[in-house]
């Protein structure tokens, strides 16, 4: 893990990447594609604008215009994976997509995870979808990072098995792991021992929430946030979030920002 990153790692085009799987993981799909000329590197946390290659427009039958953000969930010798919930248009037609079709994207883009804090132990804490940066941050701190999970039921929390781990899990329902939030959790693992550096990323009430838990606590916490991302390098400003130093665009400056750095 770099100790400093630039802004942006991504190259400026849009280039296609071939889908090699779609996998169903409970409640969520996997995605993976063959990036041959992008980054064989990209660094935990960033993300990538994805779309199909082909058949975009607004008809019933083609695809939405807009790209979708998403971070990756791993990379294995060029091949990305992306952790996928159908909750719209274009989600579901990139669920859609089969091996050999094309996968447009561009990235690998943002400033991602940093390293923890010296003498810290690292506390990986997802919410639902929010897991996917994790597992590629798990992979890349070793056995010494824990993993915190809470998922709304059993079939989202099968994405749990994308971690080495394995995580402590929480559910809504109680239907897999323990009924309670994954912030329950947290504090329990503070309480035991706050010598810890949190890394984050889930719905924003969670990651207010992890905030809250560690400015009590003082623990040093990053958090991955969410925000429509039009383009993803820094053109529309459809991704502006308020920072204690002003307003700041998400799709450069972040999506990882240190818990303190919020307004
Ligand atoms: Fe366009 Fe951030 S998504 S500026």
């Amino acid at each position: 893990m770099k100790a400093t990153e630039p802004r942006t790692l991504a190259p400026p085009g849009r280039r296609t990447a071939h889908v090699t799987a779609v996998e169903r993981v409970g409640a969520y799909h996997v995605i993976r594609a063959l990036d041959s000329g992008g980054p064989a590197d990209p660094q935990p946390g960033q993300f990538y604008m994805l779309s199909s290659a082909e058949g975009w427009g607004g008809g019933a039958d083609e695809r939405p215009y807009l790209p979708r953000a998403f971070s990756y969930a791993r990379v294995r010798e060029g091949e990305l994976s992306f952790l996928l919930e159908v909750v719209g248009p274009g989600t579901a037609r990139l669920a859609e997509l089969r091996p050999g079709e094309g996968l447009a994207l561009v990235g690998p883009l943002g400033v991602g995870w940093r390293p923890p804090r010296e003498g810290t132990r690292p506390l990986l804490v997802g919410g639902g979808i929010g897991a996917a940066p994790l597992v590629c941050l798990e992979e890349e701190l070793g056995p010494e990072a824990a993993v915190l999970l809470g998922f709304r039921s059993a079939a989202h929390a099968e994405a749990a098995a994308l971690f080495a781990g394995p995580p402590a899990l929480a559910t809504d329902d109680g239907s897999a792991g323990r009924q309670a939030l994954v912030t329950d959790l947290l504090r329990e693992e503070l309480d035991i021992d706050p010598g810890a550096t949190v890394f984050a990323c889930g719905p924003p009430a969670m990651l207010e929430a992890v905030r809250a838990v560690c400015a009590e606590v003082g623990v040093p916490a990053q958090l991955a946030l969410e925000s429509g991302m039009a383009c993803g390098f820094g053109a529309c400003f459809g991704c502006v979030v308020a920072t204690r130093d002003g307003y700041i665009r998400l799709c450069v400056d972040g999506p990882v920002l240190d818990a303190e750095q919020l307004a």
